[in-house]
């Protein structure tokens, strides 16, 4: 089975890639020679899912699925949320977002965060919906070099160290992003095995 997966990010295509195989050969945008950048223009990880799923779907009339994610942090009442790409603005760097991040919380103690996926997956013109969540706490600096985005400042919940100081393999094991990637593949499987 072929899918495209609506990204050109290569942690998440790793990521992904890794947890579909054997059952889906995963195609990234660029693999699909679809080079414009997709707006999230949605209110909600839901919409901005469909979104990037429906474009892509429409361009290359092949199956695709996309995913969104959100950091949504308790004491912020849960912001960034679906804006966590642009917290610090428009075109703000990852570093920019810890930085504003870690100054809102400066004198917080009460640090609970989740990080929230939402897979949009498009066969045959239909959509289905996949979710995966992990829970955690904000650090009080940044530490650690793997992964990117807000992954230097995310504990998981059991663990004493960032997403950014685990290794690719154990931060894929538990993420928000591998939970939902699993929802879907079981639902993949189920297919591929009644062909
Ligand atoms: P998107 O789903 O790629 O649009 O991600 C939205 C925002 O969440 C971006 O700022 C990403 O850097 C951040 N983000 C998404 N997934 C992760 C992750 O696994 N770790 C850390 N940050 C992430």
């Amino acid at each position: 089975m072929n899918l495209i997966f609506a990204s050109n990010n290569i942690y998440k295509l790793k990521e992904v890639s890794a947890i579909l195989n054997g059952i889906v050969s995963v195609k990234s945008l660029n693999d699909a020679g679809i080079a414009e950048d997709i707006a999230e223009t949605g209110n909600t990880l839901e919409e901005n899912a469909f979104i990037k799923a429906d474009y892509v779907y429409r361009k290359s009339q092949q199956d695709c699925f996309a995913d969104d994610t959100g950091l949504f942090v308790d004491s912020l009442n849960g912001m960034p949320g679906v804006i966590s790409a642009r917290f610090a603005g428009e075109h703000c760097s990852p570093q920019d977002n810890i930085e504003k991040l870690l100054s809102l919380l400066e004198k917080e103690s009460n640090r609970k965060a989740y990080f929230k996926t939402v897979i949009c997956l498009i066969q045959n013109g239909k959509e289905k919906y996949f979710e995966g969540v992990i829970n955690g706490t904000i650090s009080r600096a940044a530490r650690g070099t793997n992964g990117f985005g807000y992954d230097p400042v995310f504990i998981p919940e059991g663990f004493i160290k960032t997403f950014a100081e685990l290794s690719s393999e154990e931060k894929n094991s538990l993420s928000h992003r591998a939970r939902a990637v699993k929802r879907m593949r079981q639902l993949l499987a189920s297919l591929s095995t009644k062909k």
